[in-house]
C-alpha cells in the first residue's frame, strides 16, 4: 500500500497496525508514530545545514528520503535486513531519487557521513560507538528502551548504560542525562567529546542529537544516582534555527514539534525538576497553575522554566524549600485564601 509521510511517499507491504507507541518488529519497518522524530530530523537538518547523512539503520529509507526531499540531504541508506534493502530501493525509485544503498551490519561499514543516524530496535547502546567514528560532525541516536533509561530498570541500566539510576520523579530528564553521559563516554574512547544539540523524550522513545568536539564531559553525582550528564541537553540557537525552517512549512504534527521546539529553547539548564503532583501531595496542598509556580520563582529572583520533560514540571534554580513556600503561597491565593 502507498503511504505519504512529509514529502515522501512510501510503498509497505502492509498497512501500519499502530499510530501511538513502539510498532511490531517486521523485516521492512514503518512505525508512523516516529513521524514527528522524522519531522524533527528534517528540521535539524536544516537548522545545522547538514549536507550529507548515513540513514544506518534505514528500514523503509523514509527518514533519508525525507531528508534528501524535504532538506535536500544526500543520504546513503543502510539496512541489515534484505527485504529493507529492496523496499528503499524502490522507496527511492518512488520518490525519484536514487542513492546509495548498503545492505550490511551497521558494525561493519567503513563509509562516514556529516551526520550518522543510529535508530535500531530498543537500546542504541551496540552501536554508538560505531555511529561516532562513522560520523564526520552530527550524531542522532534514538533510545526506544525507556523503562530502563527512566530509571526503571536499575540493573540494566547500569549494564547497558553504565549509570547508577533509582526511580525519580524526573524520570525522562533522567534518561536523558543518562543517554547523554553515555554518548560522550563512547566519544571519550575514540578520543573526542560530545556537544548535545537537541535531547528530548517523546511518546515511547528518547532522541538525541550530538555534535563531536574536544568538549570535556560535565558529569554530576546526585542524590545515588550517576555519573550523569549535567551539562546543557540543548543548543537554544540551533532550535530556534529549526523552529523558523518549520514555520515556513505544513505538516501534520506540526503543532507539536513547534511547541516542543519553542519549550525546549526556552527550558533553563539545571539539572532536574520538581513535579507539581510530587509537591501537592507531600505538601497536602492543592496544585497552582504551573505557569503561575513558574512565574513566582522569577518574581522571587530565581531562574524557573516549565520542562519538555513534562507538562507538570518546573525546572528552577530555587532551593527545595523556596520552591516549596512560592507553591504554598500560590495554592492558597488560587484558593482565596
Ligand atoms: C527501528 S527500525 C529503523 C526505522 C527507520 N530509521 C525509520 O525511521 O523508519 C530499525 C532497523 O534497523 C535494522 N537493523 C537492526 N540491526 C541492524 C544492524 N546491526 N545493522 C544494520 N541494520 C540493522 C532493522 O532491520 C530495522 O529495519
Amino acid at each position: 500500500m502507498l503511504i505519504r509521510e512529509g514529502e515522501a511517499l512510501m510503498d509497505l507491504p502492509e498497512p501500519p497496525q499502530t499510530f501511538r507507541g513502539p510498532a511490531k518488529r517486521r523485516k521492512i519497518f514503518y512505525n508512523p508514530a516516529m513521524a514527528n522524530n522524522r519531522s524533527i530530523c528534517v528540521l535539524m537538518c536544516k537548522a545545522l545545514g547538514v549536507r550529507n547523512m548515513l540513514d544506518g539503520f534505514a528500514a523503509t529509507g523514509v527518514r533519508g528520503i525525507r531528508a534528501m526531499k524535504e532538506a535536500g540531504v544526500q543520504v546513503v541508506f543502510n539496512d541489515f535486513e534484505t527485504a529493507a534493502f529492496f523496499a528503499i530501493k524502490k522507496n527511492l525509485e518512488l520518490n525519484g531519487l536514487s542513492a546509495d544503498v548498503l545492505n550490511k551490519d551497521f558494525c561493519e561499514l567503513k563509509t562516514g557521513a556529516e551526520l550518522c543516524d543510529v535508530d535500531p530496535f530498543g537500546t542504541p547502546a551496540p552501536f554508538t560507538e560505531k555511529g561516532i567514528e562513522l560520523s564526520d560532525r552530527f550524531l542522532a541516536v534514538t533510545a526506544t528502551d525507556t523503562a530502563v533509561l527512566f530509571g526503571s530498570n536499575v540493573k540494566k541500566c547500569y549494564e547497558r548504560y553504565g549509570v547508577r539510576v533509582r526511580r525519580v520523579d524526573w524520570n525522562k530528564e533522567l534518561g536523558a542525562r543518562v543517554l547523554c553521559h553515555f554518548v560522550a563516554e563512547e566519544a571519550k574512547l575514540l578520543g573526542t567529546g560530545i556537544r548535545p544539540i537537541f535531547v528530548y523524550a517523546e511518546d515511547h522513545y528518547l532522541r538525541g542529537y550530538f555534535e563531536l568536539c574536544d568538549l570535556e564531559e560535565e558529569t554530576t553525582d546526585r542524590d545515588g544516582i550517576g555519573p550523569l550528564w549535567s551539562g546543557r541537553l540543548k543548543d537554544a540557537e540551533v532550535l530556534k534555527k529549526a523552529l523558523e525552517a518549520s514555520i515556513k512549512r505544513e505538516y501534520p504534527g506540526k503543532k507539536a514539534v513547534e511547541g516542543l521546539l519553542s519549550r525546549a529553547s526556552e527550558e533553563i539548564d539545571v539539572v532536574g525538576y520538581h513535579d507539581l503532583d510530587s509537591l501537592a501531595s507531600r505538601l497536602r496542598a492543592a496544585e497552582p497553575r504551573v505557569q503561575e509556580l513558574v512565574e513566582r520563582l522569577i518574581d522571587q529572583g530565581f531562574e524557573a522554566s516549565r520542562t519538555i520533560f513534562s507538562p507538570k514540571g518546573i525546572k528552577t534554580d530555587a532551593p527545595t524549600n523556596e520552591v516549596e513556600s512560592c507553591f504554598l503561597s500560590a495554592s492558597a491565593e488560587a484558593k482565596g485564601l
